[in-house]
């Protein structure tokens, strides 16, 4: 019998995006050869602001459509110091997820064996969240402008824009995926005291759509007053939903109590899979250790078991995330950002390793 393939397409982009991607492959190809019942494909594009500097574009005019034939992206990073930050955004990482649709954004905040976190005390028991952050809109959705530039009275505008499609998708999702999580809590985040059309909206469609999870226990937040509670409170939240803009903050603090951004994952989810999903780490770029052979790789590696977990390869997925807490746990191959000398080599090697000698 021929096995399944995942069909991967790997986009490092910038900085130390090369560096990380390449380890993920390398973990997703052992993971496959262990589990054996798939094999994975891949095919890698050089996409970012190094081809923008060159040739203008971050990607060809056909990249989107190149895309749309695989299965999965594994994406590196977007930003370098000598393009502005928002053209690279636009050029490359929104470009692919607001073109593909690829609403819901996952990311996972947990305390992972063996890493203490800032918080005293904390373990994964009281930290295990999940935040969703709405992928497609609100105030990422490019409309606004400016005019009178460079005069006095120069302004400049950007609206968020939040459609009862886009808002109830997004809280739907979260709805399902707080349900499938043990606790199945939700918390709506949202700053309906203050703005008082596109999140009150928020709140009202909320209000409409709950009731079809009875079972899911909800309540909502104010976002200023969810940063407290994630520092203050750890253990009462599950899982949460919020904006574009209030889920990137709200995920960069959980990734920083988690121990590290570095080991931070995140999905760009399309739920329907009808078009491809893309799994990325957020750390970002990191331009002041490019090519040192320091960058962690564990925010790869979490993202490419969230890759497998999307393709339902769900015992591969588990595989590969234990690999990762036993390295973690065992804390003899730590990289710098979580206290370790580890170069990016040996994390690696040490979770391939722990991938071979898994036994379940
Ligand atoms: C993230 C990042 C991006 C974002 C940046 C690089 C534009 O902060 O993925 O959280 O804001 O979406
Ligand atoms: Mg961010």
């Amino acid at each position: 019998m021929s096995k399944r393939v995942i069909n991967i397409a790997a986009v490092p982009g910038d900085g130390i995006g090369p560096e990380v991607i390449d380890a993920g492959m390398e973990v997703l190809n052992a993971v496959a050869k262990r589990d054996g019942g798939f094999v994975i494909k891949s095919e890698r594009f050089d996409w970012g602001s190094e081809r923008y500097l060159k040739k203008g574009d971050f990607m060809p005019e056909n990249g989107l459509e190149t895309l749309k034939a695989f299965d999965s992206i594994l994406f590196g990073s977007a930003g370098d110091p000598r393009v502005p930050d928002h053209i690279t955004l636009w050029g490359l990482r929104l470009k692919i997820c607001q073109t593909l649709d690829q609403y819901a954004n996952v990311r996972p905040a947990r305390l992972l064996p063996g890493i203490e976190g800032p918080l005293k005390g904390v373990t994964s028991k009281e930290l295990d969240w999940v935040i969703v952050r709405e992928n497609s809109e609100g105030e990422y959705a490019g409309v606004g402008g400016r005019v009178h530039q460079s005069l006095a009275e120069e302004v400049g505008m950007d609206v968020a824009v939040f459609t009862r499609t886009g808002v109830e998708r997004i809280q739907r999702f979260a709805l399902e995926l707080a349900r499938s999580r043990p606790r199945k809590k939700l918390t709506l985040v949202t700053k309906s005291n203050a703005q008082r059309h596109g999140m009150v909206f928020w709140d009202s469609v909320f209000e409409q759509i709950k009731g079809d999870y009875p079972d899911v226990e909800t309540d909502k937040m104010l976002v200023d007053a969810m940063t407290t509670r994630m520092v203050l409170k750890p253990e009462t939240i599950d899982t949460v939903v919020a904006t574009n803009l209030h889920a990137d903050v709200l995920s960069d603090l959980a990734a920083a109590l988690t121990g590290s951004l570095g080991i931070a994952p995140t999905g760009n989810l399309r739920p329907e899979k009808d078009a491809p999903s893309m799994f990325e780490p957020i750390h970002g770029s990191a331009f002041d250790i490019m090519g040192k052979g320091i960058a962690n790789p564990l925010g790869t590696f979490w993202s490419a078991a969230m890759l497998l977990e999307h393709e339902g390869e769900l015992d591969a997925a588990k595989r590969l995330m234990k690999a990762i807490e036993r390295v973690t746990g065992e804390g003899k191959h730590l990289p710098r950002d979580l206290g370790g000398t580890a170069t990016s080599r040996e994390v690696t090697d040490a979770v391939l390793e722990a991938i071979q000698q898994s036994n379940e």
